[in-house]
């Protein structure tokens, strides 16, 4: 029964077409032309992105058996300050962020993560705020909730609604699709608040998250309880 099970499986992926490329990660349906061509477009472009050939000057904050944390600047030379924001763009395409500007340019710190293979595959940006809005665990799902009460509870859980003082404001966090749950996205936060600040160490309250998103509330939960 297993194996027929398989076969209905597979029959059923062949017919729907979704393929995910092993390079770039990008899903897409590889019967249409139209998905080809946009495939072959953002792979490129993707591959290009993240490519890391390696500076003279690197301001590397922590390194790791898989990898490094570099550091980038706004006062960066050119070529630092352009990998930063060609890494941002991409996250910023995958989280459907609209604006290309942050809130403080000359304040932001970028946290790239390179891996062995030279290849940037995570990105965090933190700033300095003054206060933050808690991520907060999610509550029990109780059966009979009107829908208003669902979203009620939806916001208060992406976020508690009294203000608390925070010090580092993480507006982006994003790990290449396919190197996740890896503890990429933890150790980039880890080296956030042990090099945010000179000579300090942020403890997980001081540091907050920008509207996150599913997968950021996930992480967030988890990473402040832990
Ligand atoms: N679902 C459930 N739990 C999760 C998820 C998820 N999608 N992602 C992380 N977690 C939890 C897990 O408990 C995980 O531990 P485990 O793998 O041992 O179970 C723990 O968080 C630590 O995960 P990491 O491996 O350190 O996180 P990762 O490197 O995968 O990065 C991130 C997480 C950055 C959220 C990644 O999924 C991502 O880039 N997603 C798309 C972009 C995005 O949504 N970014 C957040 C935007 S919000 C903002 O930028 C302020
Ligand atoms: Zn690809």
């Amino acid at each position: 029964a297993e194996a027929d099970d398989q076969l209905i499986i597979d029959a059923g992926q062949k017919q729907f077409g979704a393929t995910t490329c092993g390079s770039c990660g990008m899903i897409y349906s590889a019967d249409s032309l139209e998905d080809n061509f946009q495939h072959t477009q953002f792979h490129k472009r993707f591959l290009d992105s993240i490519k890391f050939v390696g500076w003279k000057k690197e301001r590397v904050v922590a390194d790791f058996w898989d990898g490094k944390i570099i550091l980038v600047l706004p006062d960066d030379p050119k070529y630092a300050v352009r990998k930063a924001e060609d890494v941002r763009q991409l996250a910023d395409n995958e989280l459907g962020f609209q604006q290309v500007s942050l809130s403080c340019p000359s304040q932001a710190k970028t946290y790239l993560f390179v891996n062995s293979d030279r290849m940037v595959v995570g990105c965090l940006i933190a700033e300095h705020i003054r206060q933050g809005f808690r991520v907060l665990e999610q509550p029990e799902q109780t059966k009979d909730m009107t829908k208003e009460d669902f979203m009620e509870h939806h916001r208060v859980w992406c976020c508690s609604t009294t203000p608390e003082k925070a010090i580092c404001g993480v507006s982006r966090i994003w790990v290449f699709s396919l190197a996740r749950r890896k503890g990429i996205g933890t150790r980039m936060l880890d080296t956030v608040r042990n090099s945010f600040m000179y000579g300090g160490h942020l403890t997980k309250e001081e540091i907050a998250f920008s509207d996150p998103t599913p997968d950021g509330k996930l992480f967030a939960t988890k990473y402040c309880e832990t």
